[in-house]
């Protein structure tokens, strides 16, 4: 029976779909979205939380900021609540209604950046608030998912090592890529571990992550439009990128056999299975990993109004991937 006394101390690491009846192919789910903060997104923060501490960069009466698209923001909001930390969220008009709510309710502060900018879109202009923020006042702290090591060193110490605890003969990881902390954390886990696996990571259409041209993107979470200084690609084999109407199929295939999946792990789900098909690695034991849970996304990626109105009706067709296994 685990009893806590602070929101961090619960994280559920082995847990996994496996999605060979809804998708046809053989690849198992690592569910990263049971803990306080709904998503992989808490190790993050608890260990660049750790660290400033630590280093004695964070203590009391300094005010913590960062940039999120907003799951990020949720994880500072439960660690900075459970430290007695205040915390500013920096986030844009793309993040969900009820995210904003959920930092809110933590205590946090949230600031909208309405504008993007011309060049590096709304990650730019969320950076640039930042800093004038900082320059602005010495009490701020800037953790800076995007360049701080403990970013990645998290998944290097934890969602690595569960997977391969749970499969010893892991031959392919399907990673999204974000600030591509967790790319990097497990990338750099497994070039170290004894036997080669292939990792791939995926990104979504219109991100600039891995270069290719910019385009409107309007999911949460993967992609960005100012490449991460944590990324490093001679860890990453190969990356895929899919559209949003994919990312948006594959959710709510999941959602009718009772899985609700945030917007990211549809598109990650939906990378790996065409991956697996155009590398004939049916065989092969592959593992992606799910950010969150659908719960955040429910006026977005569940919503009808919504997917019509950006996507069109064919968003709501059936997709295209192999046919799944009805239930008995
Ligand atoms: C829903 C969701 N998916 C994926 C990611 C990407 O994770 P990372 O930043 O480790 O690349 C994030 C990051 O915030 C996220 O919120």
């Amino acid at each position: 029976m685990p009893v806590i006394s602070a929101p961090h101390e619960f994280n559920e690491e082995d847990l996994y779909v496996d999605l060979e009846p809804v998708f046809g192919t053989s690849l198992y789910l690592k569910c990263e979205g049971f803990n306080f903060a709904g998503s992989v997104k808490l190790k993050a923060a608890v260990r660049m939380v750790t660290a400033a501490e630590r280093a004695k960069a964070l203590v009391p009466g300094r005010l913590l900021v960062e940039s999120s698209s907003g799951n990020l923001g949720v994880a500072l909001s439960v660690v900075a609540a459970s430290r007695g930390y205040e915390f500013v969220c920096v986030t844009d008009s793309r993040c969900n209604l009820s995210t904003r709510r959920l930092m809110e309710a933590l205590g946090a502060r949230v600031h909208i950046i309405t504008e993007p900018e011309a060049e590096g879109g709304f990650l730019a202009a969320r950076l640039n608030y930042i800093r004038a923020l900082c320059a602005s006042d010495s009490r701020y702290l800037w953790l800076n998912q995007y360049a701080n090591p403990g970013n990645w060193a998290a998944h290097y110490a934890s969602t690595a090592p569960a997977i391969v605890r749970q499969f010893p003969g892991l031959d392919v990881l399907f990673v999204g890529a974000g600030t591509t902390g967790t790319l990097m954390g497990c990338a750099r886990f497994l070039r170290e571990w004894h036997r080669p696996v292939r990792i791939v990571a995926v990104d979504a259409v219109g991100s600039q992550t891995f270069g290719g041209p910019p385009a409107r993107r309007m999911i949460p979470g993967l992609g960005t439009n100012v490449r991460p200084a944590i990324l490093d690609e001679s860890f990453v084999d190969d990356v895929v990128h899919v559209s949003e109407p994919d990312t948006i199929r594959a959710c709510h295939r999941l959602a009718r056999r009772g899985f609700l999946f945030g917007g990211s792990t549809g598109t990650v789900i939906s990378g790996a299975i065409r991956w697996l098909a155009e590398n004939d690695a049916s065989g092969a034991t592959a593992v992606a990993i799910a950010p969150d849970l659908g719960e955040r996304y429910l006026d977005t990626v569940y919503q009808s109004n919504w997917l019509r109105d950006l996507y069109g009706e064919d968003v709501l067709q059936p997709d295209e991937l192999p046919a799944e296994s009805l239930p008995t």
